[in-house]
């Protein structure tokens, strides 16, 4: 199911069945007091002034509720906003979500035109749900200098690595019986308290290609090589400063506040799996529909503005 709708979304969502989107991203006007055109001729854009706080409120507290009943259990909304005019979007999302984290975005590097006041150059996006355990694939980002040099010490024949734990702690104690074997090495026995994050089996064949690291100490646990040169980044922390905003990138602006495809494919990637129905109730230039096309997922963009809807068409039937 692949739909672009023109109207309300206030309206729109209701016509939209329960618990049937895996990932809403929602990125609505910030009631930041100004206009967003294309360019100062070019007037395809839209308005973001409203009389006062509780009209933004009622354009996107509506919006949120029905987004709400729409989204799987184990489904997340990314509400987009600007770390200025954060407070309100961030006291809807808790009284409306359960659980939500904070993702830091750095759109931009410093600014050097801002004399009076610091540069703004982050946003906030606002991860939601209504379940302890949202749906959740991990996403790398490329490793930084201080983290390369510090977590990849060790070194043998394959090159460098880091130590990945492959026992419980106290806090994490398995329930699985078949998780607390021992384990013979070299004349010593490991019988870690809490437990194996591993079935024997699998430990046996990493021991077989070397990739289980012995300590020297006595006492100590054995740890899971990660090496280097076959690493995928280091997992995502909640500071995205690796994804470029449109105007530092290569991809055309044919919307004001067009977000980067890279950042929704991110979100997307993160949330959801292929063949889910991603959901953009406000999705201006289309960007979270060509991200979930080229993830191989189903997409949902509704948006007021007929020129918007116009490019979202155009893009996707490309
Ligand atoms: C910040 S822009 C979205 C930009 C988009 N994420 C992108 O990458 O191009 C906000 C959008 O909200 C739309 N909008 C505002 N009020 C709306 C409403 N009541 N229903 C649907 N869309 C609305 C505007 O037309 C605008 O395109």
């Amino acid at each position: 199911m692949n739909l672009i709708k023109l109207g309300d979304s206030r309206e729109l969502l209701k016509e939209v069945e329960d618990n049937i989107v895996q990932t809403i991203y929602f990125d609505p006007p910030f009631n930041s007091d100004r206009n967003y055109y294309l360019t100062p001729d070019n007037k395809i854009g839209f308005k973001d002034k409203f009389e006062d706080d509780e009209s933004y409120i009622g354009l996107v507290e509506p919006m949120l509720v029905e987004c709400k009943r729409i989204l799987k259990p184990d489904g997340n909304l990314f509400f987009h906003i600007s770390a200025k005019d954060s407070l309100i979007p961030m006291m809807l999302c808790e009284k409306h979500f359960s659980n939500t984290q904070l993702i830091f975005w750095k759109r931009s590097r410093s600014k050097n035109n801002v004399k009076s006041k610091l540069g703004a150059c982050m946003d906030i996006i606002i991860k939601c749900s209504n379940s302890k355990k949202p749906k959740f694939n991990p996403v790398y980002q490329k490793l930084d200098d201080y983290y390369s040099k510090n977590s990849y010490k060790n070194k043998d024949d394959r090159g460098n690595y880091a130590l990945g734990h492959i026992v419980y702690t106290k806090t994490q104690k398995t329930k699985n019986k078949e998780r607390l074997y021992s384990l013979d090495h070299n004349g010593i026995t490991y019988e870690p308290e809490n437990g194996w994050r591993m079935s024997k089996q699998d430990l046996e064949d990493l021991i077989k290609e070397d990739r289980i690291h012995f300590p020297t100490k006595e006492g100590a646990n054995p740890y899971k090589k990660i090496y280097k040169h076959e690493s995928k980044g280091k997992p995502a922390t909640d500071l995205w400063d690796d994804v470029h905003s449109i105007s530092m990138g290569a991809e055309k602006r044919e919307w004001p506040t067009q977000k980067p495809v890279k950042l929704l494919e991110r979100i997307i990637e993160m949330s959801s799996d292929e063949g889910d129905i991603i959901l953009d109730p406000v999705a201006g230039g289309g960007t979270t529909g060509l991200a979930a096309k080229n993830l191989n997922r189903q997409y949902i963009l509704f948006d007021i503005n007929p020129d918007a809807i116009e490019l979202c068409n155009k893009k996707l039937r490309r």
